[in-house]
């Protein structure tokens, strides 16, 4: 069933009369953006615990919701799967009372007793929840990948900026010590002369044909599919598992490549690449996932450095073992001096004095954070950004857009990461995978 117009009600949009504009002699543009720079969202007291609502109920949102419990009550809770909202409300019913529940995200906004949303819907919702968080004065912990497009991510960053959101990207190794050692010592030269970056990701699913189903009385698969193309049910499209559907999401690219080419860019100190070369090694199975599963992607950045992606089939799609001698998923850094290898359970070096000989007073130390949930809810206290603040997440999203967008036109793109699009002679087929056509009503409009 397709929701009906609606809107939410944007209390916190000062509008300026022009009789106000003429009477203090400036434009009403510049006074509106004053008014809005003024109006931070309510501080909290230091005992106060934010209203927190969830919106995709799913796996992640369970568990991002349970760790934000630790900080706030979790008032409300959203989805478009009856059977997920039913659950979670019960999860997080506390002290007899059940958290409000919502089956339009666009509700939740309307209520004042929330200050914090968690976005963890498939990636092809991110956008238009999150968007709709910021307008409606809330700070939001989104979930990664952050945007489904280029495009989506440059409007959700100066939605953001203009509505001074403390916006948290759900890359949480940006808060794990492994990681950031490993950028604090490449960023302070530990390897000499850096050469290679190697991302390595758990290769996708190759699976199909797939039959269509019926959807579940449970489901509304029409808003579940939102902006995508209306095509039937298919359980292997939905939960879970619209990770391997171009349509909703890149492919392990931007699942885990989310997280790794973050790592990498943290490690780079460089805001994107200058081009990508990518080969795609499986084709999709036709009537099956559309993401191509297995890959070998080339990235140069501007300072000389090449940035390798590539799938590995020893890894899980969740990142546990296949072949406990093949190649794991991580992050590799080489330089004139050796290497440093990084992943969620190991931090090792070519020579161990790599890792243990002190860095020099004086070196150049990252953002510190060793509780991704934590530094999100500091910072909408203290009105600090946070460790994964939108335009990171929007800049490590974009290096995996860059990736699926090099394997899906098969073309060396260059990229100019100032202007956020294509240029030379393959810049035509590149930009039109900037954004994509929305279906209708869930575009812009919808929220
Ligand atoms: N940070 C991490 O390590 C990490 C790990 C896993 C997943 N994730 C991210 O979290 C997100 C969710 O992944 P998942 O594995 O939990 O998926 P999931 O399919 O288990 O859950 C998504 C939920 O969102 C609901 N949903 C869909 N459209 C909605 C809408 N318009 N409004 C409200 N609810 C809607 C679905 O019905 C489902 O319950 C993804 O973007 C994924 O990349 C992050």
């Amino acid at each position: 069933m397709t929701p009906k117009p609606f809107s939410i009600s944007r209390r916190r949009f000062l509008k300026i009369t022009s009789a106000t504009a003429a009477a203090s002699g400036l434009p009403v543009w510049f006074l509106e953006r004053e008014a809005q720079a003024a109006q931070q969202p309510k501080r909290l007291s230091p005992n106060d615990r934010p209203g927190i609502a969830l919106v995709g109920c799913g796996g992640m949102g369970r568990g991002d919701a349970t760790n934000a419990s630790r900080f706030g009550e979790i008032m409300a809770v959203c989805d478009v799967d009856q059977n997920h909202l039913e659950a979670v409300a019960k999860q997080f019913t506390k002290d007899g009372k059940t958290p409000a529940k919502f089956s339009d995200f666009r509700k939740v906004m309307e209520r004042d007793d929330i200050h914090v949303i968690i976005t963890a819907t498939p990636d092809h919702w991110h956008t238009l929840v999150n968007l709709a968080a910021v307008q409606a004065g809330k700070d939001v912990y989104g979930e990664k990948p952050l945007t489904l497009t280029i495009d989506e991510g440059k409007r959700l960053v100066k939605a953001a900026r203009k509505h001074n959101t403390i916006f948290q990207t759900g890359s949480q190794q940006r808060s794990d010590a492994k990681f950031r050692l490993a950028c604090e010592l490449v960023r302070n030269g530990r390897l000499g002369k850096l050469k290679e970056v190697t991302v390595w990701l758990p290769a996708g699913l190759r699976e199909g044909p797939f039959k269509s189903a019926p959807a579940p009385e449970n489901l509304n698969w029409d808003f579940w599919l939102g902006q995508t193309p209306k095509v039937d049910y298919l359980p292997q499209r939905c939960h879970v598992n619209f990770r391997f559907w171009y349509d909703y999401s890149g492919g392990t690219m931007t699942d885990w490549g989310a997280h790794h080419n973050d790592i990498a860019l943290w490690a780079l100190g460089v805001p994107a690449p200058q081009s990508v070369e990518a080969k795609a090694l499986t084709q999709p199975i036709p009537g099956g996932y559309t993401a191509i599963s297995e890959y070998d992607v080339q990235f140069t950045h501007a300072n000389g450095v090449i940035q390798h992606v590539k799938s590995t089939t020893a890894d899980t799609i969740g990142g546990g073992v296949i072949d406990p001698n093949g190649q794991r998923n991580g992050v590799r850094f080489e330089g004139s001096n050796g290497w440093i290898w990084v992943n969620r359970g190991n931090l090792t070096a070519s020579d161990k004095s790599l890792l243990e000989t002190p860095l020099p007073e004086g070196a150049q130390r990252p953002y510190k954070s060793d509780d991704h949930m934590a530094n999100f809810f500091e910072c909408v206290r203290s009105r600090k950004l946070p460790i994964a603040d939108v335009e990171i997440g929007h800049r490590s999203a974009t290096v995996c857009h860059l990736g699926v967008i090099g394997l899906r036109s098969g073309l060396k793109l260059s990229w100019d990461g100032q202007h956020e699009e294509f240029t030379g002679e393959n810049a035509k087929s590149g930009n039109r995978y900037i954004e994509r056509e929305m279906r209708k009503p869930y575009d812009y409009n919808f929220i």
